[in-house]
């Protein structure tokens, strides 16, 4: 195993409602493919640690108010701005696993009410997945699970409407996994299918961009 520096790293995604599992699964599997000798980082979007990335921040914890359109496309310069270090890293063969990505941005904002074609727009031209896993959860399950905050996202009516946005989104190359099996299920899961990605990317598998 290890890998070869001629190789490129894999765009593995995971995306989902809100409490949804995402967060605790994505570092599952960067200790999974560190274990295997992979380089390998773990990724989140927003990223919060940037100028931009603080707006969001402001935002999601509503101490400053933004419209609709405004906050979308904060969210697709936050995944703009790390675009060429995203290419740089993968290209060097490391594998990124990425929690959240352009898909949170078109379900979140197309829930509010805004096209898709306007919400996918800005994102074209960033760098398309290898991967997608989506875990699936009912928004009232997710909802009993406890731990909303007080970000503005985190209320049952509107994670409602996600999920809706994200069935009509997702394609036949999302991985689809039941995110109310046990966590260690979950993990299996995940990491059969992230080994073939990763197999597929170290031999070739060219880098694209979205939507393709
Ligand atoms: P987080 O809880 O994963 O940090 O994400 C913060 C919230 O931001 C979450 O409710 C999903 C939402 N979101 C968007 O609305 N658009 C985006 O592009 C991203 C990445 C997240």
């Amino acid at each position: 195993s290890g890998c070869n520096s001629e190789s490129r790293g894999a765009l593995v995604v995971l995306e989902g409602l809100d409490r949804s599992g995402k967060t605790s699964q994505s570092s599952r599997l960067l200790t999974y493919l560190e274990g295997l000798g992979h380089s390998v980082e773990l990724w989140r979007f927003p990223d919060r640690s940037t100028n931009v990335g603080q707006m969001i921040s402001s935002y999601l914890s509503n101490k400053s108010q933004l419209d609709d359109h405004t906050i979308h496309l904060l969210f697709s310069a936050n995944r703009w701005e790390k675009r060429s270090l995203m290419e740089t890293k993968l290209k060097t063969g490391t594998t990124l696993i990425v929690d959240r990505y352009s898909y949170s941005g078109v379900a979140f904002s197309s829930a509010k009410g805004l096209g898709d074609e306007w919400c996918k727009a800005p994102e074209i031209g960033l760098l398309a997945p290898d991967l997608v896993f989506y875990l699936d959860i009912q928004p009232e399950k997710a909802a009993e699970r406890g731990g909303y905050g007080d970000e503005k996202y985190e209320r049952l009516e509107f994670q409602r409407k996600v999920s809706q946005c994200y069935q009509v989104l997702h394609d036949a190359s999302w991985k689809i996994v039941d995110a109310c099996q046990p966590i260690e299920d979950i993990e299996k899961q995940l990491q059969e299918l992230v080994l073939e990605c990763v197999m597929a990317c170290q031999k070739g598998k060219p880098l694209a961009n979205l939507w393709s």
